[in-house]
């Protein structure tokens, strides 16, 4: 597991202009992948797609503020290093990823039945880290797509609630 990090947030800040960013760089993937492995753990799911995602779905981020195109841009990276850099991935996986990294900022949560679980777990690990400095977004449960996800985004929202009543 550890060699994926090291391998995918070399691969991260290679290609990222805003690696030193701390509302989107290093900092936010690092703690978006301790939401995947939290996230994962939690599922019971085993899968390196969540920690790939983590280091690469905000790499080719332009701007700190609306860049709607940088998840396209990163889904596309993935399918360009299909036969290079990513090629010990499963085929399956690097599609899922590419997928995940494509859409994560549209909204969407994952369809129950119809969708993998591991993309769910993306977006959860990567919406979870919305309440970060320079964000500031409490994270709405109804956007999550596991239930873990849904869980911890609830005890965020209770936690603004109380710190803001008092
Ligand atoms: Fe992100």
């Amino acid at each position: 597991m550890q060699n994926v990090i090291w391998a995918m947030k070399d691969i991260g800040a290679a290609v990222s202009r805003m690696s030193d960013s701390p509302i989107h760089g290093i900092k936010h993937w690092g703690q978006v992948c301790s939401n995947a492995i939290m996230l994962m753990q939690a599922e019971q799911v085993e899968s390196v797609v969540p920690i790939a995602f983590s280091y690469l779905h905000d790499c080719l981020r332009e701007n700190e503020d609306e860049d709607p195109k940088h998840g396209e841009r990163a889904g596309s990276l993935v399918l360009a290093l299909k036969g290079t850099l990513l090629k010990y991935m499963d085929h399956n996986d690097v599609g899922i990823l590419a997928n995940a990294c494509r859409d994560h900022s549209k909204g969407m949560v994952i369809h129950p039945i119809c969708s993998s679980k591991v993309t769910g777990i993306c977006w959860d690990a990567d919406r979870l880290d919305l309440g970060r400095p320079g964000v500031g977004i409490i994270p709405n449960p109804a956007f999550m797509s596991t239930e873990t996800g849904k869980a911890l985004a609830r005890k965020q929202v209770n936690g603004f609630a109380k710190a803001t009543i008092g």
